[in-house]
């Protein structure tokens, strides 16, 4: 039959697609559409080794995937959990799986009472007891990308900037940058200091954005460092402390990565800081969740933690727009409150990410390839530019290029992450399995002895 539709003036020859292809949309959704072109190799290659995934058996020349900052190394240990205990909650929390309380509109829209007051006991453990979390200043979120969005949208007007030390991990520009249009100003750290936060960095890009008629309104920063694996020491995160009360802006601190430390150094959370004299504790909000303690990021399980009463109380009517099915929060109820298989979990997936990074740190040093020493996380931060000559971002991007379809890994290079210095990459160690792991570092090696 003719494909033949009546436009609105009743006239003939134009099919409904077209139709609905000229009627324009915002211009904020072609923003959207038209992206900021330094993170597309981060989608790009995730795009590439989701699209051609290596497979030993199948796919025996497809790409590894060392982009997706996603942990498998103790997911066994978790599913079989859930597969010995039908998931039913402590008798003292009811109506588990009663399905008219599931199905029915929940009071709130921020987080089950039970499940903010288990997740706050959560935290209280995984921080190792320093710092104790209060369930009414808790926002739970559809993961911690809508967390981050909604504070995004509470502590800036469009158009206002987050200072963001660099290199930081890619997803803040669309999370700051879609809806609530925040500019990012990346604060550069070098890699002569490891890449640290310093004082000066900090004054210099608050000045340049002051000057340039910008109105900074927080720091934005992840505690333990994705993309650099390292945790922040008391000193560091006292100086920041500090620029924020003198200038009077807020402190976003995505801790995510708290319960993912493996190394030796120490993990201070902001929270067991800000507490004390002369801080303010209304300027600093905490971002957490599930998606990487516990390997599941599906469930999209975050939250927003803040000692502001503006923030929480925006936050709670935001949620309307995010939240987290009650079914989801039923099921983790009943693991959450399984607080001794929990405490075994995070022990032995720590042990997991050490051995991982072993393994990986030994084959960075057998090739030659200089990294940032890496406490935690699931990703290292290795210079492979270096052993090619790279000096340029054209040159990092070629390079980036070859290492994806040609050498068949998939790494996010430096400047998606706004590196100023080039040649560097965050290398993601613990989504694939050891055999896969092995490939890759093989692959590596091979690469750079060939271009030496
Ligand atoms: C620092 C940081 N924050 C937030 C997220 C996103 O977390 P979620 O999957 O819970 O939205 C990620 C994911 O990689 C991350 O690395």
């Amino acid at each position: 039959m003719e494909d033949v539709n009546l436009n609105s003036t009743g006239a003939k020859g134009i099919n409904q697609e077209q139709v609905l292809l000229s009627v324009p949309v915002a211009k904020r959704a072609l923003a959207i559409i038209g992206g900021d072109k330094s993170v597309d190799p981060y989608y790009m290659g995730m795009h590439e080794a989701q699209s051609n995934p290596y497979d030993a058996v199948h796919n025996p020349g497809g790409c590894i995937q060392l982009g997706l900052s996603e942990n498998k190394l103790s997911l066994d240990l978790l599913e079989r959990w859930f597969s010995t205990h039908n998931t039913s909650p402590a008798p003292e929390y009811e109506n588990f799986l009663n399905f008219k309380a599931i199905a029915g509109y929940p009071d709130v829209y921020h987080g089950l009472p039970v499940f903010r007051k288990l997740m706050a006991k959560f935290m209280d453990d995984v921080y190792g007891g320093g710092v104790t979390f209060d369930p009414e200043k808790m926002i739970i979120t559809t993961g911690a990308t809508s967390a981050i969005e909604i504070l995004a949208f509470c502590l800036a007007d469009p158009g206002d900037v987050f200072l963001v030390p660099a290199p930081y991990y890619p997803g803040f520009d669309r999370d700051m940058k879609f809806r609530s249009q925040v500019d990012l100003v990346p604060v550069p750290g070098l890699s002569e200091n490891d890449f640290c936060i310093t004082r000066a960095g900090l004054e210099q890009a608050f000045q340049e954005s002051e000057i340039r008629g910008k109105k900074v309104k927080a720091i934005l920063m992840t505690s333990p460092s994705n993309p650099l694996g390292k945790t922040y020491s008391r000193d560091q995160l006292l100086m920041i402390l500090d620029f924020v009360r003198e200038k009077e802006i807020h402190l976003i601190a995505d801790e995510i990565y708290a319960g993912s430390v493996f190394g030796t150094s120490e993990f201070t959370s902001i929270a067991e800081l800000v507490l004390v004299p002369p801080f303010n504790p209304s300027q600093v909000h905490i971002i957490y969740g599930l998606s990487k303690i516990l390997g599941i990021p599906g469930f999209r399980v975050g939250l927003l933690y803040s000692w502001n009463d503006e923030v929480v109380n925006a936050a709670k009517k935001l949620t309307r727009f995010t939240s987290v099915p009650t079914l989801t929060q039923q099921i983790l109820v009943s693991l959450l409150s399984d607080s001794r298989f929990l405490q075994l979990y995070i022990s032995e997936n720590q042990k997991q990410l050490r051995e991982r990074w072993c393994l990986v740190k030994e084959a960075l040093q057998e090739a030659g390839l200089p990294s940032v020493p890496c406490t935690a996380g699931f990703f290292c931060w290795v210079n492979v530019g270096q052993v090619v000559g790279v000096t340029s971002k054209e040159q990092e991007l070629d390079l980036w290029r070859k290492l994806l379809y040609e050498v068949g890994v998939n790494v996010t290079p430096g400047s998606a992450c706004q590196c100023t210095e080039s040649g560097w990459f965050r290398l993601c160690f613990a989504f694939v399995d050891n055999q896969t792991m092995t490939v890759a570092l093989d692959r590596i090696k091979q690469f750079v002895d060939s271009v030496r």
